[in-house]
């Protein structure tokens, strides 16, 4: 099904490529078809040259090389990566960033040593908050509030994840080197969160003792969350509980009658995805899918709903929502707080009905 394929185009330079989610095919996505968000040029890194620092709030800072990396014990998680603002193009009122439609998403195995290995070798003291990790890529940002000069691209992730053991810093996704558009030769991956937390080319971890306030976790990449009616700024952290539809697609016409397949993907930042729901009928109603693969912490599910396609003919809106294991049911509206992320909520597929 891969041959004809191809990545959907969404900008040259900087580099941001889609999946097409219609293709979905199977739980890994072949790396030739994951979807590339950079914001830079890519880096072309050599791995003989490339060293990693590990400092701030640590016993020993400390400096590895590729081959120090690999020979330390592999670990691999299988997981799925979305860009925080994957979906974008279906929100009714357009929002800035990248008009992605779906496909922003995939699933793949990712490889490396565990980024908890790292920081306790260098000694990593009681004092560090927050862990941040530096890519290679670096730029000036068009945004009037971007600090002066370059800027590069960095995200931490708390202290407890970051030695949690889950969090990896990988040189293989789907048993392969990274490629130089995926963070050659090491990249990090932070499961359970949205993608601009995974920093590519990564050269530098830093042990902070206070919160990072950096350009891609303060000014972008940030949220408006509501406490007690006071809005704060959040850093766009773990994802909540979606699915999508992959088929049918929007437009196609089906017949009044026949029988026809809707599946698509669902995941959840913790937890696991426990059922998935479709509606054909705009969410008036709504009935089970059977799940066509088995519950991988981190990865997404992909299932399916067998639907005998009954009038009333014309355009029919179809829905999908997923629920987890913490009892979270996915959203069927937007939530406007999140401005131009955390597209989360049942995105409608309008298919046409004709009759037999
Ligand atoms: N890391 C660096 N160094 N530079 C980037 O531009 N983009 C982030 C993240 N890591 C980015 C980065 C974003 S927004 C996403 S969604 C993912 O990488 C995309 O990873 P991919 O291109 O491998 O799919």
């Amino acid at each position: 099904m891969n041959d004809k394929i191809e990545l959907i185009r969404r900008s040259v330079a900087p580099e941001a490529l889609e999946f097409p989610l219609h293709a979905l095919d199977g739980p890994i996505t072949p790396n030739e078809l994951f979807f590339v968000r950079s914001h830079y040029d890519t880096p072309m890194i050599k791995a003989a040259s490339w060293r990693l620092k590990v400092d701030g709030c640590v016993d020993q800072p400390i400096q590895f090389s590729l081959d120090d990396l690999m020979s330390m014990p592999k670990v691999s998680v299988e997981s799925v990566l979305e860009c925080a603002g994957n979906g974008r193009a279906a929100l009714e009122t357009p929002v800035p960033g990248l008009q992605w439609d779906c496909g922003a998403v995939g699933n793949a195995i990712w490889s490396g040593v565990s980024v908890r290995t790292l920081l306790e070798l260098a000694g990593v003291t009681d004092r560090a908050v927050d862990v941040v990790f530096e890519g290679a890529d670096r730029g000036k940002v068009k945004n009037p509030a971007a600090p002066c000069g370059d800027v590069a691209y960095a995200r931490s992730i708390p202290r407890d994840l970051a030695l949690s053991g889950w969090p990896i810093l990988v040189y293989e996704m789907n048993g392969e080197p990274l490629s130089p558009a995926h963070g050659f030769p090491v990249r990090l991956i932070v499961p359970g969160w949205y993608g601009a937390a995974s920093v590519k080319w990564v050269i530098r971890i830093v042990a902070l003792d206070h919160a990072f306030g950096g350009y891609y976790q303060t000014s972008d990449y940030s949220y408006w969350q509501v406490n007690d009616g006071l809005p704060e700024l959040r850093p766009i952290g773990a994802m909540p509980v979606k699915s999508l539809i992959a088929r049918p697609t929007r437009g196609t016409y089906v017949q009044a009658g026949e029988r026809i397949e809707i599946c698509g993907a669902a995941w959840t930042g913790t937890g696991e995805v426990t059922a998935v729901e479709v509606s054909v009928d705009d969410g008036l109603n709504w009935g089970k899918a059977e799940m066509s693969s088995p519950s991988v912490a981190g990865s997404w599910r992909l299932w399916s709903f067998e639907w005998l396609v009954k009038g009333p003919c014309g355009v029919r809106t179809i829905l999908s929502r997923a629920r987890d294991s913490h009892g979270r049911v996915q959203a069927t509206e937007r939530d406007w707080n999140y401005g131009s992320y955390v597209i989360d909520h049942s995105i409608p597929v309008e298919i046409n009905v004709t009759e037999t």
